[in-house]
């Protein structure tokens, strides 16, 4: 009721004074308020102008967002994470979050899944403005100010979806969502946007890939310190999934894990959101931070049990502000040197993985690098060859079974 007396309250404040400055959060409008034939909902041809409604409802795997929910693996979830036999992901506001975002504005919209106001914005303030000839004259400052995000700088894009895919406090998938059988979050952008249904038309030439890569390692990253200074901050104890997943839980055959690079039985960070850092700074030139990047200080705090909260706190802000520089200075970066993008795909090619997500993390990698080199159906098959040493097991939600010998002897296939 609160809520409902605060909206309406809202509305009349915007029709008396229209000039006022914009609510702090603006309201979603719902998938329905773009979906017109004359705006979105035109044309059957995926990714072309006018289309993206139609793409969105038949391809992208958003608009199955909610209903992902109300499977019984959604529901399962739900009731095995609240402990709770009544429990319904349909209405459960930490599932809603990331799976229907404009349930926060009004409950019926959540049949939407993750809509186009998910990455676009909500459009409450700039839906009836956005085609018009002063909208399109505001930079990308102006129009954020209006909850429009500008998804066309590669920063403003990934930051959208790090939200979800790596989660923000208060919108995470943690260590007991996990237990319950969530996926893990291994977000990279640069493969999420190859296998996304797009109905957008990439402007950017070959160099995308290495650049989005790069971008996205970093914004990741942040996004991922941001929740562990916000598990030291809330003091509620550790959060394994702040932890190495394979300190805890790994096969008894030896081979999934190196045990040679530190004791066995002593816990370690979860490094997957900072394993790629190293390797975007060393292609050089405009790539390189602005200031020192270094994660490990972090991570030895993180896995190290008993480390102080404050100290974990500090640690990260510490990081948190040089990664975000770096971020705003890579998306201005021009084009990728390809001479840069070859010596790294070398040395990747070179380097000794510790565990699964070192070596997935490296693949993908090598997998962005690839296309922004010239073509090369060889190299193509063979990193194809290290793909399948890291898929998981038919039925399986992890990759039980890995062997770091398998991947290695399939990276010293792989052609330059
Ligand atoms: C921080 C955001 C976030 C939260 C919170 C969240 N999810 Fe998800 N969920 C995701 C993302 C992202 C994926 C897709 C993962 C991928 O493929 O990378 C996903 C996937 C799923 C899937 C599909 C699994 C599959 O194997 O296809 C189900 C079911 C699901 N979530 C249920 C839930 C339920 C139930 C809740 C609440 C108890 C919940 N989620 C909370 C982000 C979230
Ligand atoms: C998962 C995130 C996501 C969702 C969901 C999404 N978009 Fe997009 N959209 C993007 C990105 C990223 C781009 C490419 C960058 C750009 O051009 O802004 C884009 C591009 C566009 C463009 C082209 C802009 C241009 O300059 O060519 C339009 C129009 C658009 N989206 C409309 C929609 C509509 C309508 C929906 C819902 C039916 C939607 N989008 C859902 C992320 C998303
Ligand atoms: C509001 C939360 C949200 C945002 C923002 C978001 N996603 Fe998602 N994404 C999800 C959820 C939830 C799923 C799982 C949907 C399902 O299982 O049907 C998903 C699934 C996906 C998948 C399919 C993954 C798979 O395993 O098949 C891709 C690819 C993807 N998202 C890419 C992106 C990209 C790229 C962006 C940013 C441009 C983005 N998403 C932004 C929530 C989000
Ligand atoms: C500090 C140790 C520790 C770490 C680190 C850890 N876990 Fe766990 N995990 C546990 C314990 C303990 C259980 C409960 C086992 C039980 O009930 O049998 C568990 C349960 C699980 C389960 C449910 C298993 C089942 O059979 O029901 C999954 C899935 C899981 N963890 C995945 C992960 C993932 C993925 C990560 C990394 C992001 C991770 N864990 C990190 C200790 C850990």
């Amino acid at each position: 009721m609160r809520r409902l007396l605060s909206l309406t309250a809202l509305a009349v404040m915007l029709a008396v004074c229209p000039a006022a400055d914009p609510p702090a959060r603006p309201g979603y409008v719902g998938v329905g308020g773009c979906a017109a034939s004359g705006c979105h909902g035109g044309g059957d041809r995926v990714g072309v102008a006018g289309s993206e409604f139609t793409t969105w409802a038949t391809a992208d795997p958003h608009h199955k967002a909610y209903a992902v929910l109300l499977t019984e693996a959604g529901q399962r979830m739900t009731r095995l994470y609240r402990r709770n036999p009544a429990a319904d992901a349909g209405t459960d506001a930490a599932c809603l979050a990331c799976h229907a975002p404009q349930a926060s504005t009004d409950i019926s919209l959540r049949t939407d899944g993750v809509g186009c106001e998910a990455c676009h914005g909500p459009a409450q303030n700039w839906r009836t403005t956005h085609y018009l000839n002063d909208w399109r004259n505001l930079d990308s400052a102006a129009k954020a100010k209006q909850g429009f995000i500008p998804t066309r700088d590669l920063t403003g894009r990934i930051q959208a979806c790090v939200e979800c895919h790596v989660g923000k406090p208060g919108m995470e998938v943690d260590h007991d969502l996990i237990a319950a059988g969530h996926p893990r979050l291994t977000f990279e952008y640069a493969a999420y946007h190859d296998i996304y249904p797009k109905h957008w038309v990439e402007p950017a030439g070959a160099n995308f890939a290495v650049k989005s890569w790069a971008v996205g390692q970093v914004i990741t990253a942040s996004a991922q310190t941001r929740l562990i200074a916000e598990h030291a901050r809330s003091k509620r104890g550790p959060e394994l999934a702040d932890l190495n997943c394979y300190s805890c839980h790994r096969g008894l055959t030896g081979e999934a894990t190196d045990t040679t690079t530190r004791p066995p039985g002593a816990l370690s960070a979860n490094d997957w959101a900072f394993a790629g850092l190293a390797s975007v700074g060393e292609l050089g030139g405009a790539f390189a931070p602005p200031s020192p990047v270094d994660a490990q200080p972090l991570l030895n705090l993180v896995g190290q049990p008993g480390s102080k909260p404050a100290d974990v706190e500090q640690a990260a802000a510490k990081l948190q502000t040089a990664l975000d520089k770096w971020a705003a200075e890579l998306d201005k970066v021009p084009a990728a040197d390809i001479a840069g993008a070859r010596n790294v795909f070398t040395r990747l090619a070179d380097t000794r993985a510790t565990n699964w997500d070192r070596a997935a993390q490296t693949y993908l990698a090598m997998t962005a690098l690839h296309r922004s080199l010239p073509a090369s159906p060889g190299r193509q098959a063979s990193l194809g060859r290290v793909r399948d040493t890291l898929r998981f097991p038919h039925g399986i939600n992890s990759p039980a079974g890995f062997s770091l010998n398998a991947f290695h002897s399939a990276m010293k296939g792989v052609a330059p």
